[in-house]
C-alpha cells in the first residue's frame, strides 16, 4: 500500500496510512515520502506502530544523522533508560511506580505543559522528535496540542514581521523551568547554558518562514529583558490561537512525528498521581542534511 496523508486541522497536522511498520520501514522512496510529508504538514500520526527503544532510535537515524541526547532532564537524574537519546516521558520511576507529586522529576516534566519546542535551548537545535505511545490512560489520556509556527507567521500583521526580521532569542531550558519556580543548582545551571537562534527560520523543505519561540526563549539579543519578553509572549500568544492548534488524543501505538522548526507542542493535564502514562520520544537534531548522510 502506498503511503498517504489525511489532514487532520485545516492548515497542519496529518494521519499517515500505507507506510506499514516503521520500525521495520527502509525504503528510501517511503522515508523520502515521510520527509515530504513532514515539510508539508509539520506533524504526522502514524497508528499501531509497536517499537522498542532501539528501534525506534534506529528508526530515527533513518531520517538524520545525529540524536539529540543532552536532554535537560540529564540535570535531573532520570536515568531509568540505558541511553540519553531515548526520553522517558513517563509519569513513573525506575521501578515502574507511579511518581509522587512531590518528586522532582514529576515537577522537572510539568515544564512539558508550556508551549515549547524540542532541543531549542541546544545548537544544533531539534529537528524531528518522535514520540511513541507505549501505555495510554485508559479512555484516552490526555491531548498533546501542537501549533502550527508556519501559519501562525503567515497571519502576522506586516509590521510585526519587519520588526521580529532577522531577530534573535536566546532559548535556555532553565528559563522555562524557572518560570514555573523550578529551582536548579548552580552546578546545574553551569551545564544548562542555552543557545541562541534566530525568531525567523525559514524551513528548507517547503522555503515557508516559522516563527521560532518557545517558553524556553528567555531573551531577545540586544533588547531590555522586559521588552524582549513582552514581544516573545505576545508571539506565543499570536501562534497559539485555536485557529493554529491540533489536539492529539492518544492511543497505544501512535507515533507521532512532528517537526520542531515549525511547530510548538505541549502536554495537557491528567490524573498523573493515580493514572499511568508511559512513552517514549527520539529528537533528531538539525544538522545540515548533506552532514546527516555523510554522518549515518
Ligand atoms: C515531549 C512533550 C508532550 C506530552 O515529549 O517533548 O512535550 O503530551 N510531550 O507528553
Ligand atoms: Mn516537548
Amino acid at each position: 500500500m502506498a503511503l498517504s496523508f489525511r489532514k487532520l486541522h485545516p492548515v497542519f497536522a496529518a494521519e499517515a496510512t500505507g507506510a506499514g511498520e516503521l520500525r521495520n520501514l527502509h525504503d528510501p522512496e517511503t522515508l523520502e515520502g515521510i520527509r515530504s510529508g513532514m515539510d508539508e504538514f509539520a506533524v504526522l500520526v502514524f497508528r499501531d506502530q509497536p517499537f522498542s527503544d532501539e528501534e525506534q532510535m534506529a528508526f530515527a537515524r533513518r531520517f538524520d544523522g545525529e540524536l539529540h541526547a543532552k536532554t535537560g532532564a540529564r540535570v535531573v537524574k532520570r536515568t531509568r533508560l540505558a541511553t540519553e537519546a531515548v526520553s522517558d516521558i513517563s509519569n513513573v520511576d525506575e521501578a515502574g511506580q507511579i511518581l509522587p507529586p512531590d518528586d522532582r522529576r514529576r515537577l522537572y516534566g510539568l515544564g512539558n505543559r508550556l508551549w515549547h519546542t524540542d532541543a531549542s535551548f541546544e545548537n544544533p537545535p531539534g529537528r524531528y522528535s518522535m514520540l511513541s505511545a507505549r501505555v495510554v490512560p485508559e479512555g484516552g489520556g490526555p491531548d498533546t496540542q501542537f501549533a502550527d509556527m508556519r501559519a501562525a507567521y503567515d497571519a502576522l500583521p506586516d509590521d510585526t514581521k519587519a520588526l521580529i526580521e532577522g531577530l534573535e532569542a536566546h532559548h535556555s531550558i532553565a528559563h522555562s523551568r524557572q518560570t514555573l519556580g523550578f529551582e536548579f543548582s548552580a552546578d546545574e545551571q553551569a551545564i544548562l547554558e542555552g543557545a541562541v537562534h534566530p525568531l525567523v527560520r525559514v524551513l528548507p523543505g517547503s522555503g515557508r518562514r516559522s516563527l521560532y519561540v518557545a517558553s524556553h526563549a528567555s531573551r531577545i539579543i540586544g533588547w531590555s529583558l522586559p521588552e524582549g519578553r513582552l514581544l516573545l509572549r505576545e508571539l506565543i500568544e499570536h501562534a497559539t490561537q485555536p485557529r493554529f492548534v491540533f489536539s492529539h488524543a492518544w492511543r497505544d501505538g501512535d507515533l507521532v512525528i512532528w517537526d520542531n522548526r515549525a511547530t510548538m507542542h505541549r502536554a495537557r493535564p491528567f490524573a498523573d498521581a493515580t493514572v499511568r502514562r508511559e512513552m517514549r520520544r527520539v529528537t533528531t537534531l538539525d544538522v545540515p542534511r548533506q552532514a546527516a548522510a555523510a554522518g549515518a
